[in-house]
């Protein structure tokens, strides 16, 4: 019984010191799966409270040891007395909660039918049970007036309203999981921090192909208006997440690169555009126009009349030259 206790109130402990680290671990995660340190904490916690059930336990020991032999006695008879009672208190508890007959008082219950030697007990239905019962109906009697009566709201409704609030909750949780980015979700990052995290990831894995400027080697020229695979955030997002045209050494980079690690790099690559790299690769593939630029200039087709008037210039043009042929 007592190494019972102390064991609870050993667990009890531990388990308080490891809520109130995970408390005050402000991140997503638990402490204990992404801080090995937790374990070395938790284990120190552990030791100490098995260090102090033991000092207390012997000190009470020594102190039992100490006292006179009627004391002692006295000391044991206090102890069981206590014990007793706390058992009966919980017997006492159990027994409210059922309300049988003992089974000494049982004659005074028992009805006078018979059959074929079984005869039928008239217990009283056990507390618990009655008062359960009556929970079910005051909830029946609620739930009937408020949904059946004043028709607080439908099933259907009810459906609605969850999905509106899991929708809600998604929304929250895409703003703080950064790694939620796809293809069409990206935006192109400014960020100092973002571009300059880009950088090290692109120096880390791009130059090799790529050149440390973009200039190109392998890889294309990243720096200039040309793109094989398409220009502008979306684009070259997908080109790194997914790679490039087959067989032509730009790996799909998705297993390598976390999504907000593509994201960084792909505006450090968009970031690229416009500069001068020191010797830059022949330009590849065909000048990128972003459709959703504002600023995008679309060239008017040149219309029948104009193609004409140009066509008719060229002819005078020519005409003359025919006439006086020693300008030439
Ligand atoms: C092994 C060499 C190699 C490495 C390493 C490499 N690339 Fe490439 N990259 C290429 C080649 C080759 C192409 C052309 C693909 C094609 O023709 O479809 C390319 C194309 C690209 C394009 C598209 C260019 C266009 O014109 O459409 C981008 C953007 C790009 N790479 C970015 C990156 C980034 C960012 C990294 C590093 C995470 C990287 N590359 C690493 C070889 C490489």
């Amino acid at each position: 019984m007592k190494k019972i206790i102390s064991l609870v109130r050993i667990i009890v402990i531990v388990l308080i010191a490891w809520g109130i680290m995970e408390w005050t671990y402000k991140s997503e995660t638990w402490a204990i799966l992404s801080e090995p340190l937790v374990w070395v904490w938790l284990g120190i916690v552990l030791l100490f409270a098995i260090a102090i059930e033991i000092c207390v336990s012997a000190l009470r020991n020594i102190l039992f040891l100490a006292l006179k032999p009627e004391a002692q006695e006295r000391f044991l008879l206090n102890k069981k007395l206590k014990e007793q009672k706390r058992i009966q208190w919980f017997r006492n508890i159990y027994l409210k909660l059922v309300d049988s007959t003992p089974v000494e008082e049982e004659e005074e219950i028992i009805l006078d039918h018979n059959y074929d030697g079984i005869k039928e007990l008239d217990n009283n239905l056990p507390p618990w049970w009655i008062y359960g019962f009556y929970a079910t109906i005051v909830f029946g009697i609620i739930y009937m007036i408020r949904f059946h009566v004043f028709d607080d709201y439908t099933q259907d409704e009810e459906y609605l309203m969850e999905v509106a609030e899991a929708q809600i909750a998604i929304e929250e949780y895409k703003k703080t999981a950064k790694d939620l980015i796809d293809v069409n979700t990206v935006v192109l990052l400014t960020e100092a921090s973002d571009l300059t995290a880009g950088s090290n990831i692109f120096v880390a894995n791009c130059v090799a192909c790529h050149k440390d400027d973009g200039g190109g080697g392998i890889g294309p020229n990243l720096t200039d208006e040309y793109w094989i695979n398409g220009g502008g955030i979306k684009n070259v997002f997908r080109t790194i997440s997914e790679g490039g045209r087959d067989g032509k050494g730009m790996v799909a980079w998705k297993q390598t690169l976390k999504p907000s690690e593509m994201a960084q790099v792909a505006s450090y690559v968009v970031s690229l555009s416009g500069t001068s790299p020191a010797e830059p690769k022949a330009p590849e593939g065909e000048i990128w126009i972003d459709p959703d630029s504002p600023n995008v200039i679309v060239p008017e087709e040149e219309t029948h009349e104009q193609l004409m008037d140009s066509l008719n210039d060229e002819m005078t043009k020519t005409e003359i030259l025919i006439d006086n042929p020693t300008d030439n």
